[in-house]
């Protein structure tokens, strides 16, 4: 399972945020769905992000795949930039199986843009340039249900986010958590529907932003941290990969994270140091660090089996 992304993880990078690797079922065997249906009724879904077993299964209850910094890429684009994380773009990763995508934004020329670290640096393009390109995929593959995970490097307002997911787009396929669960009472549990739901009412498209103020008009825009909590993302040794709590520090520790409801993700990417303290990604243990094996040190399938095992049978919900 892991396998099918193993040239995507690679990299991770300069000072950044987030998530990686794996998904799949967790453990047990959901009922498949199954497409008999009585007269009438909609037929479901044969599988729900590639698999029939995840149809019934709630969306928080699922292990996402990830991609960190899937919008930085080294390749001919960016003349193979050393700041690029990705071999691979947005669309080609979602049709390899990743359904959890990261990337940093920032403000340049009063535009919002993908850029990593610096737009100096590593300029992607504009934010909603990129959000059309994941609605044409979205368009096109129907049962699916893909994440986003934006960083607001430059503490933008809501409504600046939501005027590019209008303008792409993708706003249509924007999942809004139910009213109770909104950030206007102190229990931001969202009840999480399952993948079938989620396909069937079209709202495929669950959005995080790490760093913004809710704001009522654009409920769909959901602060990070208030719905999900990290391991450490800035690993420089392939030992060094664990599941204590980083962010938010507030949530006290990854068991205290758990209880109150919030979605584990497990950052699993290594750093290599260049000269001077600059980081970049660790491209010459990608074999490992994208690896299944739950034995080998600084590998995929050992950090996440170390992490369930840690947090009482919990599975990472993005990795
Ligand atoms: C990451 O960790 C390395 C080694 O511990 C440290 O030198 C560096 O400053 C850290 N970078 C960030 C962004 O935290
Ligand atoms: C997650 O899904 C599995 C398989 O369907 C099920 O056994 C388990 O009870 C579910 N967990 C939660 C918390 O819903
Ligand atoms: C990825 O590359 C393909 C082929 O050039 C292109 O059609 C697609 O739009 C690109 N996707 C993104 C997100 O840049
Ligand atoms: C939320 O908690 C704050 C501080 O404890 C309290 O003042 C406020 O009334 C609470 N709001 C609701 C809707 O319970
Ligand atoms: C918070 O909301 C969730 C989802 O609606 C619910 O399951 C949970 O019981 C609530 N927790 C509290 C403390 O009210
Ligand atoms: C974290 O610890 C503080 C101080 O003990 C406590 O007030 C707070 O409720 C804890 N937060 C969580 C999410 O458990």
């Amino acid at each position: 399972m892991l396998r099918l992304v193993a040239a995507l993880l690679a990299v991770a990078a300069l000072p950044a945020i987030t998530p990686t690797a794996l998904a799949s079922p967790q453990g047990g065997t959901a009922a498949a769905t199954t497409a008999q249906q009585p007269a009438g009724t909609p037929a479901a879904p044969v599988a729900c992000n590639n698999s029939p077993e995840l149809c019934s299964r709630a969306y928080s209850n699922i292990t996402h795949m990830g991609a960190h910094d899937s919008a930085f890429l080294r390749d001919a684009s960016t003349g193979n930039s050393i700041a690029g994380n990705q071999y691979y773009n947005a669309t080609v990763a979602l049709s390899a199986g990743i359904r959890l995508l990261q990337a940093q934004v920032h403000l340049s020329s009063s535009t919002l843009r993908l850029c990593h670290t610096l737009c100096e640096l590593l300029d992607a393009g504009p934010l909603d340039a990129w959000l059309a390109k994941i609605k044409a995929w979205l368009d096109g593959n129907r049962n699916e249900v893909v994440t986003l995970l934006l960083v607001n490097a430059d503490n933008q307002p809501a409504s600046a986010f939501a005027a590019a997911f209008s303008s792409s787009g993708i706003a249509s396929y924007a999942f809004t958590p139910p009213s109770s669960s909104s950030s206007n009472n102190n229990n931001t549990t969202i009840a999480w529907p399952t993948l079938q739901a989620l396909i069937a009412a079209n709202t495929r498209l669950v959005t995080f932003i790490a760093g913004i103020t809710p704001d009522a008009n654009h409920p769909y825009l959901l602060n990070e941290f208030d719905h999900a909590f990290e391991t450490p993302y800035n690993v420089t040794s392939l030992a060094a990969f664990g599941c204590a709590l980083d962010r938010p520090g507030t949530a006290n520790s990854s068991a205290a994270a758990l209880a109150a409801g919030l979605l584990p993700l497990v950052n699993h990417f290594a750093y290599a140091s260049l000269a001077q303290g600059v980081e970049i990604p660790d491209a010459s243990d990608i074999d490992t660090t994208n690896s299944p094996s739950e034995t080998q040190v600084g590998a995929l399938g050992r950090h996440v089996s170390g992490c369930v095992a840690e947090w009482g049978g919990s599975s990472p919900c993005y990795g």
